[in-house]
């Protein structure tokens, strides 16, 4: 099968596509066709060695590539609920070698949910990573409840166009957003109810008594956003990890999320897709031969939405 690899870390040239042996799922794992693979950020830092490659414990060369969707051709013992033929998809093997940048992926049975039926492969591979993660900041660390403000910073992004429709759904009073302007109609379109243009707008100076702030950032946009928290509000971070002491001094909460696979979860969010509470948007779609282009693009941080591999094509 056609896989992508990488011998070692570096620039966009240490991505390899080659054929390798199909791999073979081991018990509670089955064999996924992929169709598309999710491309994120956090894959463009592995390929440097930064983010979490240090956790990643599979030796040189392996495949990149964690969002998958695809179709399971194969099971080890009996599939975790799995059978041939079943359209699934899934935040996989993560944070280790995650495989989906390839033809075939094997992947534990109990990462895996249904594929969303209003959604093609494509689409579908779009969301694991950032719908989870979107899915884990809201509603577990923040614990989002109806009726709150919140501010979401980066909303046009992987994380933050999913995180607008979750707080939307979960009937937050006020979404405000950062963002560039040419996002602020499809900002509006999918719910955010006040936009700010994060170039030549300081946030601070608008917003206030917020109770949750999603901080897709970091550095200074995270520091700026302790002030426009309401006391005991809620500052979680996808980012670095914020200060105790500033939370302190603002008398408010904080907590980093770092993500991970929960095929509870990816149930929901497939039921939250297929009644139409949640479109992911797709901004590019790259061949998988075409790679280096699609790390190019993440790399730049300025993609609506989502960039994905179309393995099938
Ligand atoms: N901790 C975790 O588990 C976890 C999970 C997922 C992602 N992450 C990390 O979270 C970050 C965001 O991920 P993502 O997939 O959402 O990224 P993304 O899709 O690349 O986000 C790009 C968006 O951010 C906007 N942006 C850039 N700087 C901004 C600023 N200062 N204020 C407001 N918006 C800004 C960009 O606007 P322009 O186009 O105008 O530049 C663009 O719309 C990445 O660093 C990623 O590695 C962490």
């Amino acid at each position: 099968m056609k896989a992508v690899l990488i011998y070692e870390y570096g620039g966009l040239d240490v991505l390899k596509c080659e054929d390798i042996p199909r791999p073979e799922p081991g018990q509670g794992e089955v064999l996924i066709k992929v169709h598309a693979a999710g491309v994120n950020p956090s894959d463009a830092k592995i390929r440097e060695g930064k983010a979490f490659a240090g956790m990643i414990t599979d030796p040189f060369p392996y495949t990149l590539g964690w969002d998958v969707s695809g179709v399971v051709v194969e099971t080890g013992g009996d599939g975790g609920g799995f059978k041939p033929g079943d359209a699934v998809y899934g935040l996989v093997n993560f944070p280790y070698g995650g495989g989906a940048y390839a033809e075939y992926v094997k992947a534990p049975a109990c990462q895996l949910a249904r594929k969303p039926a209003l959604l093609d492969h494509i689409q579908s591979a779009s969301l694991p990573l950032v719908s989870l993660t979107a899915w884990q900041a809201l509603f577990e660390a923040a614990e989002l409840k109806k009726g709150e403000r919140i501010l979401i910073h980066a909303a046009a992004g992987g994380v933050g166009h999913i995180a607008v429709q979750l707080a939307r759904w979960k009937g937050a009073a006020l979404i405000s957003a950062t963002g560039a302007p040419r996002d602020e109609d499809y900002l509006t379109f999918i719910g955010v109810d006040e936009f700010i243009d994060f170039r030549s707008q300081r946030f601070e100076e608008v917003i206030h008594d917020m109770d949750v702030v999603l901080d897709c950032v970091g550095g200074e946009t995270q520091e700026r956003s302790w002030q426009v928290l309401k006391k005991g509000g809620r500052l979680v971070t996808i980012m670095e990890e914020p200060l105790e002491c500033r939370a302190m001094e603002y008398g408010v909460s904080s907590a980093r999320v770092f993500v991970r696979p929960d095929a509870g979860a990816l149930e929901e969010i497939r039921r939250c897709v297929d009644k139409g509470i949640i479109v992911p948007f797709v901004f590019s779609v790259f061949p998988l031969e075409m790679v280096e282009e699609a790390h190019e693009l993440v790399e730049m941080g300025q993609a609506r939405g989502k960039i994905v591999l179309n393995v099938e094509c």
